[in-house]
Parts: C-alpha cells; structure tokens; sequence
C-alpha cells in the first residue's frame, strides 16, 4: 500500500458509519415522538377518549387491571369482599384484556351487548360503588355516549368492516 492510498478515507469504514449515525438519530427522534403519546398496554381496550374517560371513571375498578385500590380494601374483613368483587367484576368483563375479545369471533359483541344491557337496566355500576364513589355516577351524557359507541362498534362488527380490537 502506497503513502497516497493510506490518507485517503476508508469509505468501507466511514459510510456505514455515517448510516448507523443517521440511523440512531432517526430512532431517537421517533422514540421521543411515540414517547409525547401515552402508550396503552397490548392488550387494553381501544376507544375514542371521551368513551374511555367515562369507562375509567365509572367501571375500570372493578373490571380493569387497573384498579385504584381504596384504603379500606386494605383492611379485613372488608378487604375480602372488596377484593371478591373485583375479582368477579374481571372475571366477567375485563377492559385490560379486551383484546382477547376482539379476536375471539363472536366474544367482543357479546361483551358490548352485555355492557349496553347493563347501563340500561341501571346495574352498572352497581349502587354501592357510586355511593362510596360519586364521581363514577354517570349522566345521560354519558350513557349516550357510550350507547353510541356501542351501537357504532356492533354495527361495524357486523359489516366486518373492521380489524380486531381497533375502533
Ligand atoms: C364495584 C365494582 C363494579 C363496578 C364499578 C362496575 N361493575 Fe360491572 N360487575 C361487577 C361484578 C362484581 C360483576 C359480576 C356480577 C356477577 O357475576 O353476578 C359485574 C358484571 C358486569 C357485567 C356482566 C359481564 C358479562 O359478560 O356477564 C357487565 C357487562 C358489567 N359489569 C358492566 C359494567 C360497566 C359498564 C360498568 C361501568 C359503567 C361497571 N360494570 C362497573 C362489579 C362492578
């Protein structure tokens, strides 16, 4: 190798250099992008946020992973019923695991068809749960907010129109 080849650059060496730079930064600004977003859990229901904004406040204690644990919950013999309730709540209806529904055929319209059946009637939440928690109480607003969005998710259920899971 001549004096003249060893200044000259590497161009094996620099241009992938340069791609994996330029390749780090296009990573770094896409993380902190997704970052500015709150990620949902996989599995997590996927709703317009006005929907998910009530269901949080009026259902995700008891049937959500999510559970904000009141201190009582802490203390026996209360804590064994608080915690049998919950337990049956996610038992049956459980919005952190919603997209186990959404791929099992039939599953997601049944959830749907029992939850609008459910605020109809007036059961949900049940009235103890609104006593202790006021804030969970729900408004004709608000059940018709959710009943449209029922109504619109079954109707696109139907048609197939839909992937699982998204809105
Ligand atoms: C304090 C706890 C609690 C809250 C809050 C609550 N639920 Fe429930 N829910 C339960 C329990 C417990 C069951 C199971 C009852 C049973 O097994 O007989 C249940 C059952 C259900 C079911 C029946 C599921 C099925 O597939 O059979 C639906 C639907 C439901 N709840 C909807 C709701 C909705 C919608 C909200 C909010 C508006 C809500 N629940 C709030 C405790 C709760």
């Amino acid at each position: 190798m001549s004096r003249a080849d060893s200044r000259r650059p590497d161009f094996t060496i620099i241009l992938p250099c340069i791609a994996a730079m330029v390749a780090a930064a296009i990573l770094i600004a896409a993380k902190s992008l997704c970052a500015a977003q709150p990620e949902l859990p996989a599995r997590e229901l996927r709703a317009p946020a006005p929907v998910h904004e009530i269901l949080q406040r009026a259902c995700y204690d008891c049937h959500s992973d999510q559970t904000r644990w009141p201190w009582y919950s802490y203390l026996p013999p209360i804590s064994f019923w608080v915690r049998g309730e919950v337990a049956a709540g996610r038992r049956r209806l459980n919005f952190s695991a919603w997209q186990d529904y959404a791929t099992d055929p039939g599953t997601e319209d049944r959830k749907l068809e029992n939850i609008a059946r459910l605020l109809k009637s007036g059961a949900m939440p049940p009235w103890y749960y609104i006593a202790t928690h006021p804030a969970a109480s729900m408004n004709d607003a608000d059940r018709a907010m959710l009943s449209d969005w029922i109504a619109d998710r079954r109707k696109s259920l139907a048609a197939g129109a839909d992937r699982p899971g998204r809105q």
